[in-house]
Order: C-alpha cells, then structure tokens, then sequence
C-alpha cells in the first residue's frame, strides 16, 4: 500500500475517470471506481467516499464509497461533510471528538478530512470524505493531494 503522495497517483485517477459519456449512471461508475482507487493508495484509512448533493434543499447523499456502511443523508452544515460543503473549503479535523457536531458513521473513527467538489459554475456538487481511526493521520500536504484529486473529479464528472 503506498500513500498519495506523487503525481503518477493523479494521473493514474484521471485516466481511470476520462471518457464520461455525460450520464449520471457513468458518474457514479467512475466515482465508484475512484473511491477504490484512492483508497487502495492511501495508508491507514478506514473510510473514504463521496456525499454528493441532490435538488437544490442543501443536502449531501451518500454515494460511491469504500468502508463501512454509512449515514445516507447529510444536511450542509452538519458535521464536517456539511461544513465542506457550505463553505466550498476543505476541513481537516485531527480529532473528531472536538469537532462540535462531527457526525459518527463509525465509532472507530479519529481524524478526518473532507474536500469538496465543484461544477464548472464552481458550484458545491458534492464532497470526498476520508476518515482514519489514528488522530491527526491528514497532513498538509494530504489535502494537497486530495484537492487535486478533487479537482480532476471535478472537471472530468461535472463540465
Ligand atoms: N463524519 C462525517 C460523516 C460521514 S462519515 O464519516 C462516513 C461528518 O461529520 O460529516
């Protein structure tokens, strides 16, 4: 298991998401496919996944992920996926337990980081949550790397 931690990582998730057909069926294929990906290549993850919103209520729903089953609907502005999502910022958190209304999916969780996803009027579409059971597993440079990906969701599942 590697960490994500180079540029053959990024390219290897774009060419795993080129070639959408404009579908929302083909989105989540290659989000489900993205989610096994990015997971494989980080250490000591429990969970990660993406919430993506639906309508225009200001909710995240649950989609393709790898852990765990998960909470399914996630209001913006609650814990930390919601907190993303609101802001259109990433949200590191070295220890979920004082994040004032962290959301517990998984009780082994400790640390997590959440970045969110745009459409190409850099409207909040949805996020990418990874979790971790060890505190402060998410560095600078972690989301770095996970806003890159991000961004190459972005661009190749929502323009
Ligand atoms: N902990 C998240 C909820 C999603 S699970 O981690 C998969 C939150 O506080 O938004």
């Amino acid at each position: 298991m590697h960490d994500l931690g180079s540029g053959s990582v990024l390219a290897q998730l774009e060419a795993l998401v080129d070639g959408w057909d404009g579908s929302i069926e083909r989105r989540y294929c290659h989000l489900a496919n993205a989610a096994a990906f990015l997971y494989e290549q980080m250490a000591d993850i429990i969970w990660l996944g993406f919430y993506l919103t639906f309508g225009s209520e200001g909710t995240l729903m649950l989609g393709p992920f790898q852990g765990k089953l998960a909470c399914t609907d996630i209001q913006f502005g609650r814990g930390v996926c919601g907190k993303a999502a609101q802001e259109g910022k990433s949200v590191r958190v070295a220890d979920v337990h004082t994040f004032v209304d962290h959301i517990a999916c998984d009780s082994a969780s400790n640390s997590e980081l959440v970045v969110p996803l745009f459409d190409s009027n850099h409207q909040v579409v949805g996020v990418l949550d990874v979790d971790s059971s060890s505190f402060s597993r998410f560095s600078e440079d972690d989301q770095q790397l996970l806003e890159g990906a991000a961004k190459i969701l972005s661009r190749a599942l929502w323009t």
